[in-house]
């Protein structure tokens, strides 16, 4: 099915005025259309509108799941489904202009539904990992489901990546603009207070995806949102992506026991494979047997703790800079997290595949996902994650593309 353009202009001009605006739109538009292809490659399919479309992409348990396309005027496309308000794609130029899908993920929704490593998900509500399940908040403790043995990952059976969200096309800033959201409901997944979260995604007209997050609740509660995107810059269905240059604007990591649960210490990365204070290939440390945190992870799927002025400071501040030789694609992640946690693919298994045909196998892909530290409400040295009534929570992550 063709997907269907809506477009709407917020402003109201006078009648007089319209005439002119419309020529200067239609003068516009042309530019930028023009400039648009003119990026493109020869064999490149016609720039779409700039815009938010919208298509049927199936049904869970009778209940329609949509696909959203956001298009910026570079021809720069994401799309998202209402199921986990997952970003299932992202058409990114390389340095001749190539485009490529650089997110891993599937063309179909079964395929999200039965087995999905929470590719390109929202996660929630707390991303990572919480010790045994269990934490204490104002004198009563909670249990969750254990569905990563011993502890609970990602929100627990059926946590926010396996909910439908509802969209919603909203003024962007800077370019087209999609909110997701939904109502959490109180002892969802064992947690407490009913929570309405929404989630913001911004495509700008500099190649930059937004992501914004809000939150309020009615009882306390934690919160600990991320989107867990893998990425390859190469393309997804390319091959690993251990030739990535990647550097971490961190020079401390929190280690993790056995079961990947932080074990409270700050640890300086300076001369260990956590070190990517500069540009370093993921692969350099990836196989350093001498590394017991490395061996534990099967590689990276370790939190960073980003270097800020103060522990208050929530400014968005530069988490990452990723770059791929071999297409020069480049990305930066900013973001208001205290932490990102770098996972380097280490459980895919090869499978399943994405709309490449190609089947992912360990390393095909890498997260960056900004977040507040694994296990914090039982860790109160951590940067807190409770949220009262009252309070809102809010938290912003940029993934911003480019070229070298
Ligand atoms: C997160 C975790 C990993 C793994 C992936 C999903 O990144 O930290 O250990 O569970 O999600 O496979």
């Amino acid at each position: 099915m063709h997907p269907t353009t809506r477009r709407s202009t917020h402003f109201p001009v006078p009648p007089s005025a319209r005439l002119l605006l419309v020529l200067a739109l239609l003068f516009a538009s042309t530019i930028s259309v023009a400039i648009a292809q003119s990026a493109a490659t020869p064999d490149a399919s016609p720039v779409a509108d700039a815009g938010v479309a919208s298509e049927p992409f199936g049904e869970v348990e009778g209940h329609p799941v949509e696909r959203y396309t956001l298009t910026n005027a570079n021809g720069m496309q994401v799309s998202i489904l209402t199921w986990g308000a997952t970003v299932q794609s992202i058409m990114v130029p390389d340095r001749d202009g190539a485009m490529a899908n650089v997110a891993l993920g599937f063309d179909n929704l079964d395929d999200y539904v039965s087995m999905s490593p929470y590719f390109g998900s929202i996660v929630g509500r707390y991303a990572n990992r919480i010790a045994e399940g269990q934490f204490t908040l104002e004198g009563e403790t909670y249990q969750l489901a254990i569905n990563n043995d011993p502890n609970t990952l990602h929100g627990g059976d059926k946590g926010f990546d396996k909910q439908i969200w509802t969209a919603a096309e909203v003024e962007g800033d800077g370019g087209p603009a999609l909110e997701f959201s939904r109502t959490s409901p109180d002892g969802e997944e064992g947690y407490p207070g009913t929570l309405e979260v929404s989630v913001t995604y911004t495509l700008t007209g500099s190649n930059e995806l937004r992501i914004e997050y809000a939150a309020t609740t009615d009882a306390p509660t934690v919160i600990n949102l991320s989107n867990h995107t893998y990425f390859n810059l190469a393309g997804e269905g390319s091959g690993n992506i251990y030739g990535h240059e990647l550097q971490l604007n961190a020079s401390h990591f929190t280690p993790v026991d056995a079961t990947l649960i932080p074990t409270g210490e700050i640890a300086p990365v300076a001369g260990t494979a956590f070190d990517f204070t500069n540009p370093r290939p993921i692969g350099d440390g990836i196989r350093d047997a001498s590394s017991e945190q490395i061996l534990i992870g099967l590689g990276y799927d370790h939190n960073f703790v980003l270097d800020r002025e103060s522990p208050d400071d929530t400014s968005l501040i530069e988490a990452a800079r990723v770059t791929d030789p071999s297409t020069g694609r480049v990305m930066t992640v900013t973001t208001t997290e205290p932490g990102v946690q770098f996972y380097s693919g280490n459980f895919l298994n090869g499978a399943f595949g994405g709309p490449s045909g190609q089947a992912y196998r360990q390393g095909d892909g890498f997260c960056l996902e900004t977040q507040h530290f694994p296990d914090s409400p039982n860790q109160p040295d951590f940067p807190t994650t409770e949220l009262r009534p009252g309070e809102k929570f809010t938290s912003t992550t940029v993934y911003a593309f480019s070229t070298d």
